[in-house]
């Protein structure tokens, strides 16, 4: 499997398995089959709320020497309501014991919003915390705490502009290794790759696949459909291969990490053998050409009125 060299000499494996939206009762058989069919990498977070059930099968996992802890990479975010610098590492703490883990290889700042600490998620402004209250370098702070007690081994950020990149650069103690981000054909993110390509910062593409399963609340009726998209199909049926491991290759040969979700052995199979494929210049030029700049997660859910986000505010 290839990995990438983060900016402090560590490495992490470039596929994963990402688990947002994996339910408890298909989680832990997920993570369990991953692991089996080699897997190194699991992305988690706080906020999907089946840490508990990930720590079960990576548990059970380690105990059936599947694979060792220190082979597998593990990565969780710091959700929004825990913002505040000395709530930080009691966050981290809650993750590790759910995880049931003793360290974790990358901890990140979920978004760059912030909640009142009560709030899990807010239905107006009054559950939202302005940045000037609670700022993102005060956040950063937190984090750099969770490498000094030796809880974390590499922390950065999620869904974060170059702006707010280099504000933490700038500010910051410890440099952020990593920007998890959407990225996939349609939302290329050049400009942010480059940024971070060209200050050593990793990149995580997220939803690769287009996240069809995100809940209704937070879809739009008309959106494309990533899977099926025409160009993606003739390049899938030239290799004999599925759209999704054309995705799946792609953000690879581009240089990011690529995290897709599925609680499908099958899929999770498949999604693995993605890495045997390798795509030619002219594939790659053709997929080029499908970018729309087009958001799944437009992060319109925290752009509540009267609060002091607004979606531009958010990715800026
Ligand atoms: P499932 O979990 O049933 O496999 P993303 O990673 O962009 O969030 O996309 C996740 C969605 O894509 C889920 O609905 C997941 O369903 C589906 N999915 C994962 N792998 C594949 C695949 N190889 N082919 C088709 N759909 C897939």
């Amino acid at each position: 499997m290839k990995s990438l060299t983060l900016n402090n000499g560590n490495t992490i494996p470039q596929f994963g398995l990402g688990t947002w939206k994996s339910k408890p009762g298909e989680v832990k058989s997920a993570v369990k089959s991953a692991l089996k069919v080699g897997y190194k990498h699991i992305d988690c977070a706080a906020i999907y709320g089946n840490e508990k059930e990930v720590g079960e099968g990576l548990t059970e996992s380690f105990a059936e020497n599947v694979v060792k802890r220190e082979d597998v990479f593990i990565t969780s975010k710091l959700w929004n309501n825990r913002h505040y610098k000395n709530d930080v590492v009691p966050a981290l703490k809650q993750t590790l014991q759910d995880l049931q883990l003793d360290y974790l290889d990358l901890y990140l700042i979920h978004w760059p919003v912030a909640f009142k600490p009560e709030v899990n998620f807010p239905e107006d402004a009054s559950g939202l915390v302005s940045l000037s209250e609670v700022p993102l370098l005060e956040t950063w702070y937190g984090m750099e705490q969770t490498v000094n007690e030796g809880l974390v081994k590499n922390i950065g950020v999620s869904n974060f502009s170059i702006k707010k990149i280099q504000n933490i650069i700038s500010n910051g103690n410890i440099k952020p290794t990593m920007n998890q981000v959407e990225c996939h054909p349609y939302l290329q993110q050049d400009k942010l790759l480059t940024y971070c390509q060209s200050n050593d910062i990793a990149l995580t593409a997220y939803s690769p696949l287009g996240s069809k399963d995100r809940p209704d609340s937070i879809k739009q009726e008309d959106e494309p459909i990533l899977l099926e998209n025409e160009v993606i199909k003739k390049i899938a049926q030239k290799y004999q291969v599925t759209t999704a491991q054309i995705l799946i290759q792609w953000a690879i040969e581009r240089g990011t990490v690529v995290i897709p979700k599925s609680v499908s052995t099958e899929r999770i199979k498949q999604n693995f053998e993605a890495q045997n494929i390798s795509l030619d210049a002219e594939d790659m030029e053709q997929i080029k050409t499908l970018n729309r700049n087009y958001r799944y997660v437009d992060g319109s859910f925290f752009a509540l009125p009267n609060s002091s986000y607004t979606v531009e505010s958010i990715w800026s």
